[in-house]
């Protein structure tokens, strides 16, 4: 067995956060053979009822769960984190125009990224969850000029495994039947979920499908707008399925990803698919010995090719908002 692995979960007592910490408990972040130290961060209103979920950690008996600390201060969330899944995020609330809610998370990702690049371990990987991702993601990451770009991620897992579902019930397949589907762009309702280069027992998905119709006017859009359909449905936002996500992002990244498929990360482009350099995109990913790889050379058709241009055009001018707001 490792020594613990200290994970810091910020926004610890929402909804994700409890889906999210009794996963992380049981061994399933990073695998049944490393115990792990959780350090959760909230803001001072809502310590009590992360003390309360603590309470229920405790009671979960986890073997690896090597202890729960409790923070207000992110300084102190963070010092000596390996892996830092940043789920507290400020919602749109009803009247909020897109400026204010950026400037709403730049008061809080721009201290996260600042008490990241003071005080976590070296191995330092960070997972934005809290929404708009990608962009807050960028806000931290600019705040932490000593800790390598790349380890700066956002998670647009959920919108793969949403895809694969979709997918796998279109062909009456298992998703374990399923390889190589690729979300591009922005985690936002202009996301764009291939299946031109996936494989369903080996052959190619957009030819099993064979629907073009069904691609654009069903699959896109409802896996897009799940988010919506799941909050209609449940009278609250995606939270275990978020968690699930989350854990899976995490778990590849360190683990690697199994041999012959890849899965989806917004990571910070190099370049690649004329994707704007800096921006965090999502992007088909190998992952392997802990860190990953764009998978490269893949053509993309006219089609994919609009729908990629569209979502990062959206990422381009969220930057281009937070650069005006100098939160970049
Ligand atoms: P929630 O409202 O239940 O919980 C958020 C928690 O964050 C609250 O407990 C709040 O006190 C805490 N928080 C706020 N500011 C904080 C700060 N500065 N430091 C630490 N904690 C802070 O929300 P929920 O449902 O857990 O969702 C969290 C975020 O995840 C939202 O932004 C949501 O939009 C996003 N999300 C992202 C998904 C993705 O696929 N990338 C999927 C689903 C949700």
């Amino acid at each position: 067995t490792h020594a613990p692995v200290n994970v810091t979960v910020t926004g610890a007592a929402g909804q994700i956060g409890y889906a999210l910490l009794f996963r992380i408990a049981s061994g399933q972040l990073l695998g049944t053979d490393t115990p792990v130290k959780l350090r959760l961060l909230e803001i001072p209103q809502a310590v009590k009822a992360a003390e309360g979920t603590a309470l229920e950690l405790q009671d979960g008996a986890f073997p690896l769960l090597a202890g729960v600390d409790i923070f207000d201060d992110a300084k102190q969330a963070f010092e000596g984190t390996n892996v830092a899944l940043l789920v507290g995020a400020r919602p749109r609330t009803k009247g909020m125009e897109r400026g204010d809610l950026l400037e709403a998370n730049g008061g809080i990702f721009k201290p996260q990224g600042e008490a990241i690049n003071a005080g976590a371990a070296d191995d330092i990987k960070v997972l934005v969850v809290g929404n708009p991702a990608n962009t807050n993601a960028l806000i931290a990451q600019a705040h932490a000029p000593d800790v390598p770009a790349e380890r700066f991620t956002a998670m647009t897992r959920l919108d793969h495994n949403r895809a694969l579902a979709q997918l796998a019930g279109k062909l009456g397949v298992s998703v374990a039947d399923i390889k190589k589907l690729t979300i591009w762009g922005n985690h936002s309702a202009t996301q764009y979920p291939d299946i031109f280069h996936a494989e369903v027992n080996g052959k190619n998905a957009a030819e099993a499908v064979n629907d073009q119709n069904w691609l654009e006017n069903e699959f896109i859009p409802r896996v897009a707008k799940r988010g919506a359909e799941i909050i209609e449905a449940r009278g609250a936002s995606s939270a275990a399925s978020a968690a699930s996500a989350a854990i899976d992002h995490v778990h590849d990244w360190v683990n690697g990803t199994p041999a012959g498929d890849w899965t989806s990360m917004a990571i910070p482009s190099d370049g690649s698919y004329g994707v704007p350099e800096g921006l965090i995109a999502s992007f088909p990913v190998t992952c392997s010995g802990g860190s990953y790889e764009i998978v490269q050379g893949l053509e993309i058709n006219d089609f994919s090719r609009a729908k990629i241009d569209a979502s990062v055009q959206e990422l381009s001018d969220e930057r281009e908002a937070v650069r005006k707001l100098g939160l970049v």
